[in-house]
């Protein structure tokens, strides 16, 4: 076969490195024999039965109310349909006395999406030459973004702090200095983009940091965006109290699929009217707009107050168990000499365990999970290509979507490997991707 030419922008999209390199290859070993590992890997929502029973509801309602012609087969708005946005603004002025005009919200197929939108958007090559960058203030964070930018080297972050609780829990803390120092000298951050709570970590930044972080952002007209996939008040996936912040300067990123609608593609940014123009006209181009059915089923869900009731009693209790159920299986089944600390449980779908002084890479150790059948994502990826610390070289990411059998599986090949790692005869031969 002759070899393509491709474009830049081609190039950068297919190369097989960093997150996709990763992903590539945990799919060509869960395609190859699905049955003989233990997944942990996975970011799919698990779908309770309430949740399905909802999604179902809304479809048939749909249908009976013959409304499904009109949905499937006319195009509608790039900005999405007036109902949807409508009900999106009197649910946040109704319950968090947040007042949108029709111009400030706009829904788009999917929240990675919306991020492909607003980061190729405020970031990248300017006008006058200069490389526009987005700025993390907090690693790690959604390997995903650092995917959607259409230019290489445009994601940066800021190294956490690392903070150990107990003998076996840490917590990231936010180094309030370096980024304002980072903002201050650096006059081509284009946009700042976080996730709360946090993929992968389950972190998530106080009230304070963010009201800081807007401020700076604020102060030199930087768009900020808080990426709230796993938030309240869907999937509201947050086991401390949270509520969203928004202001001028922010894009306020939600979506739906961690309440169970991922295939429906719907995410909705809410911001500044000149924001969203932005976006949409972007979103007209290259996709013209979202389903116009899952618009429509997040109408019914919204109004009924299924949607957020479903979240907060059903979802998060979910996660939550699991959480608690993970921690529990590393308690017993890990060694406790060796330093091994799992982030605190604040939100999120994932478990995030930090091995210190682990021997090798984080990929190594995937290899070498992989081959006693267990796949985890290992966390280098969410660090951006940062080469901060070896911390970022430590960590592995635990899908809490697996069931409780699953996990106890996966825990004890980790806890078996790690033994095996630690001890002072272990020899490891590395493996590429
Ligand atoms: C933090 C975060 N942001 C965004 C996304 C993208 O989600 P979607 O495009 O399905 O809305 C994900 C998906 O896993 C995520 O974890």
């Amino acid at each position: 076969m002759t070899a393509l030419h491709l474009s830049k922008i081609g190039n950068k999209m297919t190369n097989k490195v960093g997150v996709r390199a990763i992903m590539h290859d945990i799919q060509e070993v869960l395609n190859s024999n699905l049955n003989q590992y233990v997944n942990l890997s996975a970011g799919n929502p698990a779908i309770l039965p309430q949740v399905y029973e909802m999604w179902e509801e809304a479809l048939k309602d749909i249908v009976n109310d013959k409304q499904l012609k009109n949905l499937i087969s006319q195009y509608g708005s790039s900005y999405g349909t007036h109902e949807l946005i409508d009900c999106i603004r009197e649910y946040f002025f109704t319950n968090y006395r947040i007042k949108l005009d029709r111009e400030q919200v706009l829904i788009t197929s999917g929240s990675q999406n919306l991020f492909f939108l607003a980061l190729n958007s405020f970031c990248g090559t300017s006008k006058e030459g200069r490389v526009k960058k987005a700025l993390i203030p907090m690693l790690p964070d959604y390997a995903g973004y650092s995917g959607v930018a259409l230019e290489e080297g445009v994601i940066e972050g800021i190294p956490p702090i690392l903070s150990k609780l107990d003998h076996h829990t840490f917590r990231y803390e936010f180094n309030k200095q370096a980024f304002k120092d980072k903002i201050a000298q650096d006059p081509d951050v284009g946009a700042v983009v976080l996730s709360r709570p946090n993929n992968p970590s389950g972190n998530i930044l106080s009230e304070e940091s963010v009201q800081l972080i807007s401020q700076v952002c604020k102060d030199y007209h930087i768009p900020l965006l808080i990426d709230s996939a796993y938030a309240p008040p869907f999937p509201a996936i947050n086991f401390i109290e949270m509520d969203p912040i928004i202001h001028d300067n922010i894009i306020h990123c939600m979506s739906l699929s961690k309440v169970g609608l991922p295939g429906e593609r719907i995410g909705i940014a809410i911001g500044k009217s000149d924001f969203i123009k932005v976006m949409e006209a972007f979103q007209s181009n290259i996709l013209i707009h979202s389903s116009r059915l899952g618009q429509r089923m997040v109408v019914s869900t919204l109004k009924s107050g299924q949607l957020a009731g479903i979240s907060a009693n059903h979802i998060r209790t979910h996660y939550k168990q699991k959480h608690d159920y993970l921690k529990n299986l590393l308690t017993i089944r890990m060694p406790d000499d060796i330093p091994w600390y799992l982030h605190k449980a604040e939100g999120s779908l994932f478990g995030w365990l930090w091995l210190e002084g682990l021997p090798f890479s984080d990929t190594d150790l995937y290899n070498k999970l992989k081959a006693e059948n267990l796949i985890v994502v290992p966390g280098g990826s969410f660090f951006h290509g940062s080469q901060s610390s070896s911390h970022n070289r430590e960590c592995i990411r635990i899908s809490l979507t697996a069931a409780d059998e699953e996990l106890k599986k996966g825990i004890d090949i980790l806890s078996s490997v790690v033994k095996e790692i630690y001890s002072s005869n272990f020899i490891f031969q590395t493996e590429k991707i």
